[in-house]
């Protein structure tokens, strides 16, 4: 069957003949973004994480045939290597990472965190409504679905806190 994923602004029509192929592995075998990565496959590590019309969520969890017609965005559709992202300049700057495997789905899920805190989403540690406090334990609930297996928790909480303003 034909879908359309739109990527980083550009359409792309996937013939999958297999319906079980997940979002991850299209990004990766089919459209060769392979900034996305594989960690577990099973929706713990948060290495997958993707935008798709505003929301994140983890791409090896969810189908590709499921986001015919989406917005997807991935790490190469928010920085180049000439011009990297506010997110991306405040992970080096704090050395919010050591291996770097986690980082595109860190920075992916950091990058709709910050506009879920701009669009006045409930805090996660309070539940209260309009902008919460971006404090260093909202930062660390916020993003606790994205796992570093080198622990620079720290780090990336400082990155984000930086890119935030
Ligand atoms: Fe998707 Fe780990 S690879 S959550």
């Amino acid at each position: 069957m034909d879908v359309t994923l739109t990527v980083n602004g550009t359409p792309h029509v996937l013939n999958l003949e297999d319906p079980r192929v997940s979002l991850l592995d299209a990004l990766r075998q089919r459209l060769d973004l392979t900034g996305t990565k594989k960690g577990c496959d099973h929706g713990q590590c948060g290495a997958c994480t993707v935008i798709v019309n505003g929301r994140r969520i983890n791409s090896c969890m969810t189908l590709a045939v499921m986001h015919d017609g989406d917005e997807i965005t991935t790490i190469e559709g928010i920085g180049t290597p000439g011009d990297l992202a506010p997110l991306q300049q405040a992970f080096i700057r704090h050395d919010g990472f050591q291996c770097g495997y986690c980082t595109p789905g860190q920075i992916m899920s950091a990058t709709a965190m910050l506009e879920e805190v701009r669009q006045g989403w409930p805090s996660q540690m309070t539940g209260d409504l309009g902008r919460p406090e971006l404090t260093d334990d909202e930062i660390r609930e916020r993003m606790s679905g994205n796992i570093c297996r080198c622990s620079c928790y720290p780090n990336i909480v400082d990155a984000i806190r930086d890119a935030a303003g």
